[in-house]
């Protein structure tokens, strides 16, 4: 994700593209840039590493006086967020200028035929080389409007761009393919941007593009054309809602937002990377590496909190598919008890920011024993993702909410995808197995959007229990740590007690807790230990513990025995977990969101634990 803002009209541009910027930084926000054609008749770009805020700091708006100009703030994906990478990205003969949100997937082999015709390029980004195909198609063509058209044409991912040429001063062409963008029709001024957050503070009347749609934007005009060149009408949409809301997406907070993301930042994790018809799972950044992952006598994975509830899911995945042993540790812990690293292993550190002192520290001492260590990370660019030999970009776009949840759960896949591609290369599962894994996978964003749909039906369970006191999380096998999970995302946004326990480890003390008000949660889909959880679940309603059991959808037995069902749709082993937790992530937000919690800045948390 990113955040665009293009203006062309009345104003000066650039404190326009500033407050849009700032209005969109919760989209990303490693680096930020604009480009202003100036009231003299030239093109100045300002960019750097960094917030909107640092940019703002550093520049003397007196010396950008313009009415046309383009900005945005970046979430990395392809290159680090340095300032020669930030946006806007210029053509070689710097004829083009560019902002670009979202993943040129085609970028290497669009790449490779620009070089064969004399291209040379100045960045490690996607888009710059989406800027230098613009060039290419406006020198054939001698149209700009064309020229975005072909190059729109040809290009595998997702985009959403503002684009400026230097002969055609007065306009901007804005596109989009799987990323928003709406064109703000305001008095005498036209403004282009990711979402209305930008917008709303000079017009209220916007329209918004669909994929595969342009806008051709000059001072006192705006055309709606297909890429394939095809005028479009569409009527202008008057916004109802507040500054505040729209940055949240309409949602009330970014925890909710961010757990109705998932069936999205789990296709961004798993885009390009699986072949869904031969179940063969690549992931680029690991290949390297590859050799020694498939030599290791054993795995270590080291993180915090949610992150190491990851970790245990992902011990479960490779000990069972790839048969390698697999150690999981708290990163705090790792570090100070001398732990015994071998240089054969292979130390995998789990974190969405890549900046937790721990994991960060503990990969530190993995590499000073000579183990290979890797990251699986989502901030591209991250301290960690820099220091590991190798890793993989779970791309679950800027997670802004505190309590972790699309990052959880793209953690999840990527730690699927490692398995399925170390499996495939170990012979360890059948090339069936493979295929049928990645036939299932495909579903997984239109399952969890099948939970999204039932929230309504998490929210009733979680009224019934706002005001407990104690809650117990109860699960076997790989949904012991989906219990952990559970159980901390209530912790830490409503404040209210929660234990995770393995279910059968009740009856060795903690089910002396039981009693009449203790709300416990059975995470119970029908797999190998479906049985054996029944049977739990009867040890506790005997003590009249209150059952509330996540089921999947065509379980009637559950009825039997719980009081209050979550319902979970039905999945292979591997993917399971991804599933399981969405409920217990509704039912947390709920509790916390009718409690009136802080959801998304719960008390004494902080996004990123820089500090050991
Ligand atoms: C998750 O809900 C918590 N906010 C916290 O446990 C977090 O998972 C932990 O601090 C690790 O963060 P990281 O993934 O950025 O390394
Ligand atoms: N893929 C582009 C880059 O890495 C755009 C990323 C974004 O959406 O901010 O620069």
């Amino acid at each position: 994700m990113c955040g665009i803002v293009g203006y062309i009209g009345k104003r000066n541009a650039l404190p326009v593209i500033i407050d849009g910027l700032k209005r969109l930084e919760y989209r990303g926000y490693d680096s930020a840039g604009f480009t202003i054609l100036s009231d003299k008749g030239e093109y100045i770009t300002f960019k750097k590493a960094g917030r909107v805020t640092d940019l703002e700091e550093s520049i003397d708006f007196e010396k950008y006086i313009g009415n046309v100009g383009i900005g945005h703030t970046r979430w990395a994906t392809h290159g680090e967020p340095t300032d020669a990478n930030a946006h806007p990205h210029f053509c070689m003969e710097e004829k083009i200028i560019l902002v670009h949100n979202g993943i040129i997937e085609n970028y290497k082999a669009i790449k490779s035929k620009l070089e064969s015709e004399g291209y040379k390029f100045k960045t490690d980004t996607d888009t710059e080389i989406l800027a230098n195909l613009i060039n290419y198609n406006y020198k054939k063509t001698n149209d700009f409007v064309k020229a975005v058209q072909l190059s729109l044409g040809g290009v595998d991912g997702t985009y959403g761009i503002a684009c400026l040429c230097t002969d055609e001063k007065d306009k901007i062409i804005a596109a989009r393919k799987g990323s928003p963008l709406l064109l703000g029709v305001g008095d005498e001024e036209f403004i282009i941007a990711s979402d209305a957050a930008a917008v709303l503070s000079y017009t209220r009347n916007v329209i918004y593009l669909n994929d595969g749609e342009m806008a051709i934007v000059t001072k006192n005009s705006h055309t709606l054309k297909t890429i394939e060149d095809v005028e479009i009408i569409r009527d202008i949409q008057v916004l109802d809602m507040v500054l505040e809301q729209i940055e949240k997406g309409g949602y009330k907070h970014f925890m909710l937002k961010e757990i109705c993301e998932q069936p999205e930042s789990i296709q961004n994790t798993f885009r390009g990377r699986i072949n869904f018809e031969t179940g063969v799972a690549k992931l680029g950044g690991l290949e390297k590496v590859l050799p020694q992952m498939l030599n290791a006598k054993r795995y270590i994975i080291t993180a915090c909190g949610t992150a190491w509830h990851a970790g245990l899911i992902g011990e479960y995945m490779i000990e069972q598919y790839c048969r390698i042993p697999v150690e999981v540790e708290y990163a705090s812990e790792f570090r100070y008890r001398r732990p015994i690293i071998y240089k054969d292993d292979v130390v995998i550190g789990i974190s969405q920011s890549g900046e937790t002192a721990d994991t960060l520290e503990a990969l530190r001492e993995a590499k000073k024993y000579g183990a290979t260590t890797i990251g699986i990370v989502n901030v591209i660019g991250s301290t960690i993702a820099r220091e590991v030999d190798a890793g993989t970009y779970i791309h679950a776009g800027p997670e802004i909410g505190v309590a972790s949840t699309k990052a959880f759960t793209s953690q999840l896949m990527s730690l699927a995808l490692i398995t399925m591609m170390i499996a495939r290369e170990k012979n360890t599962l059948f090339s069936k197995t493979l295929r049928e894994m990645a036939q299932e996978l495909k579903q997984i964003p239109e399952k969890i959007k099948r939970m999204i749909d039932r929230k309504e039906d998490y929210k009733s369970v979680a009224e019934k229990f706002r005001k407990s006191k104690n809650f117990y999380y109860l699960g076997r096998g790989v949904n012991f740590p989906v219990a952990l999970e559970g159980a901390l995302k209530l912790k830490e946004i409503s404040y209210i007690h929660a234990e995770g326990y393995p279910a059968a480890e009740m009856k060795h003390g903690p089910i002396a807790l039981i009693d009449k008000k203790m709300p416990v949660v059975f995470i119970a889909p029908k797999d190998r230990t479906y049985d054996k959880i029944i049977s739990n679940i009867a040890e506790v309603k005997s003590r009249k513990g209150i059952i509330i059991a996540l089921a999947n959808e065509d379980d009637d037995n559950i009825k039997n025995y719980a009081d209050y069902i979550l319902r979970v749709p039905k999945t292979l082993g591997i993917f399971a977990p991804i599933l399981n937790i969405i409920p217990l992530q509704f039912l947390s937000y709920y509790i916390a969101a009718m409690n009136n919690r802080d959801v998304d800045r719960p008390r004494n948390l902080a996004k990123s634990v820089t500090v050991e």
